[in-house]
């Protein structure tokens, strides 16, 4: 099979925080506080560290690996390197649906943000008071066509970038927001952490109650970690695709890692003190960080001008984590089908704005149409984040550790012997072929009521 002849990420630093921006995103800032508050706080989050520890990093190694082994798109890298079990490629096309379902949704959250932006600036989002604020919420999600026309909005940007490129398009916008995200959120921390509440919003976020997980929890925890690294759907095996060949890979992924941690740890900081102080209900859901945030910034000098960047900031950050997403399909129709980078970038835009009208409309028309019990937004969410990320989790790993193996692992993560982390790399394929694998299926197959 022959290689194609790629774009790259031009620079270490630019692989970093590429990565980063596609780590980094709504799930930080959105998701994450949310899922907190509606499952317990402390002792969720304390499963979810365990699942990033060792669930996640080990799977960010391994999916990156086999990228930048096989230099192709998710699904044609598992042809070339297992090129006598092509059902192997199966994985590459479980993302892509991922890929699809997730932006359906993505696109929408991101689109409220965009309009958050606006409504900071006219200062209709003002207010500590939680009615005003989850009426303002309101307004906006029940509206239909004001929804959409925010989520095709996001789709025309971030298509428009993916369609100029990797190094120009997805490297050149990343670099520069990453950073600026971390300053504001730590302003937000340090205005937070001296309201009234903010040791019962810390007790909330750091004292766990053990009586809280329940396998339900756990899978939810454990979703989350993959959709917060981006993992488990060749988002990260179609960027290490873009590595370059003296890229430290598990060095890379620990930072990521960590990074990713911190963003949401702070958004936690930021969001649960106001949550007490201003008695906003920890399990709002969705519309926790729409209500919350503004609140600390209403309570504080210069409100409205830090409110109205800190959701450019997250708009910004949305960027780098649906350029990302976009990415998977982008490739993967680019490289088999021989369509132009734009043509492919337009058909997966396409089909994610068809896909994007339900989820949009199931805080409005659509709020009954239920399937399981879960509207269109929540359904989407629950099989990419609940099923389809752990299931190529574990398919991943199971590659890596039976099929690809630890002779070829071993060359890969020390760049042919180059790098000096041979223990490193014994306790990382440790976790990938034995740990990760089964600790998935048993939170997955318990979480669904299987077994
Ligand atoms: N990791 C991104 C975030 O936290 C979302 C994402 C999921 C991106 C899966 C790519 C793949 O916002």
């Amino acid at each position: 099979m022959p290689k194609f002849n790629r774009d790259g990420f031009t620079t270490t630093f630019g692989v970093l925080v590429a990565t980063l921006g596609s780590a980094i995103g709504l799930g930080n800032i959105w998701k994450f506080p949310s899922l907190t508050g509606t499952n317990g706080g402390a002792s969720f989050l304390l499963v979810y560290l365990a699942a990033t520890l060792l669930v996640g990093l080990p799977v960010m190694i391994a999916e990156t690996m086999l990228g930048r082994a096989a230099r192709a798109n998710a699904v044609t890298s598992f042809e070339i390197l297992a090129s006598r079990q092509p059902q192997w490629k199966a994985i590459g096309w479980m993302g892509f649906a991922a890929a699809l379902l997730i932006m359906a949704f993505y696109s929408e959250v991101a689109g409220w943000v965009y309009a958050y932006v606006f409504k900071a600036v006219s200062g209709e989002i003002s207010t500590v008071d939680p009615k005003v604020a989850g009426a303002a919420f309101g307004k906006l999600v029940s509206s239909p066509l004001t929804v959409l026309a925010w989520q095709w909005v996001v789709l025309a940007l971030t298509g428009g970038i993916i369609m100029v490129g990797v190094s120009r398009g997805i490297e050149a916008v990343t670099r520069r927001l990453v950073p600026l995200l971390f300053v504001l959120l730590l302003v937000l921390c340090v205005r937070s952490l001296m309201l009234d509440g903010a040791g019962r919003g810390l007790a909330f976020l750091f004292q766990p109650d053990f009586s809280k997980i329940t396998p339900a929890v756990a899978l939810t925890a454990l979703g989350l970690a993959f959709f917060k690294l981006s993992l488990g759907m060749g988002t990260m095996l179609t960027y290490g695709s873009y590595f370059r060949d003296d890229q430290n890979i598990p060095w890379t992924a620990a930072r990521v890692m960590l990074a990713d941690l911190s963003v949401s740890l702070l958004a936690g900081i930021a969001i649960f003190p106001a949550v007490f102080t201003f008695g906003f209900a920890p399990s709002a859901g969705p519309s926790l960080v729409f209500m919350t945030i503004p609140a600390v910034f209403t309570s504080m000098p210069g409100g409205v001008v830090f409110m109205t960047i800190f959701f450019f900031i997250t708009a910004i950050a949305s960027v780098g984590a649906i350029l990302s997403l976009l990415e998977v399909p982008a490739a993967i129709l680019s490289e088999r089908y021989g369509l132009s980078r734009k043509t492919a970038a337009l058909a997966t835009v396409a089909a994610i704005a068809l896909l994007g009208v339900p989820a949009s409309l199931s805080q409005s028309v659509m709020e009954n149409v239920k399937l399981f019990g879960l509207n269109p937004f929540d359904l989407f969410d629950y099989l990419s984040s609940n099923v389809l990320l752990p299931l190529g989790g574990i398919l991943i790993c199971l590659f890596v550790g039976w099929v690809y193996g630890f002779e070829k692992t071993e060359k890969s993560l020390s760049n042919n012997g180059e790098l000096n982390n041979r223990g490193l790399i014994k306790a990382a394929f440790f976790l990938i072929s034995f740990v990760a694998p089964l600790a998935i299926a048993i939170v997955l197959l318990n979480g669904l009521k299987l077994i």
